[in-house]
């Protein structure tokens, strides 16, 4: 049961990554990180090159993860638009990597919010590719500087909601698709 997660902070001290290896230790098992660093989207690209290998290699590995986690950091009340371009890219992908998919938001921002404004618009970007997506607990870490020692979370309050989410994602993963194939 692999757990992959993809993370919108493309920076080396991303907050969303530490977050994301918080979620990855509490699922307990395989994990893997998904890469985004993909050309933008361009369908002309696509026409004369063929999807980006990139792009490809994303798209199995949703399709073959037991269930996915998308860490969004918080840009400008949104998402950012390196996972709006992931997902555009992949919806391009042949199959339905999403489709049943067991997947879980989670933020981490330096505003009082914690990314929820980016939470809910990623929730509504995943609304077409009908993955089955928490509702919650609802994972926003707020403050994010003052909430990381080490390179872990700090509060209680968090780490019992990141375990929580991991116990859920790894529910519904056994559970299996709501439909056979
Ligand atoms: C372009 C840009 C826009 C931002 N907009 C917001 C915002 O709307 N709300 C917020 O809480 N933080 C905002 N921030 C601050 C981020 O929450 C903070 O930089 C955070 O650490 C980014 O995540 P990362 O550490 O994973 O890279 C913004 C940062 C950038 C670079």
């Amino acid at each position: 049961m692999v757990l992959l997660g993809i993370c919108g902070s493309l920076r080396k001290g991303s907050l969303n990554r530490l977050l994301m290896g918080e979620v990855f230790a509490a699922w307990g098992g395989d994990v893997a990180e998904g890469d985004i660093r993909l050309p933008l989207l361009d369908e002309d690209l696509k026409a004369e090159q063929g999807l980006p290998p990139g792009v490809a290699r994303l798209a199995e590995q949703i399709a073959a993860a037991a269930a996915v986690v998308l860490v969004t950091p918080e840009y400008n009340q949104s998402m950012p638009g390196t996972i709006k371009n992931a997902l555009d890219w992949v919806s391009l992908a042949p199959g339905k990597p999403w489709l049943d998919k067991p997947v879980a938001i989670v933020s981490a921002a330096d505003g009082r919010a914690g990314g929820a404004r980016a939470q809910y618009a990623l929730r509504l970007a995943m609304t077409p590719f009908r993955p089955r997506l928490l509702t919650g607990p609802e994972v926003a870490v707020a403050h994010a500087s003052k909430e990381f020692e080490g390179g872990r979370l700090v509060s209680d309050r968090y780490r019992a909601q990141v375990a929580e989410l991991a116990g859920r994602l790894r529910a519904e993963a056994a559970r299996g698709p709501a439909l056979p194939d």
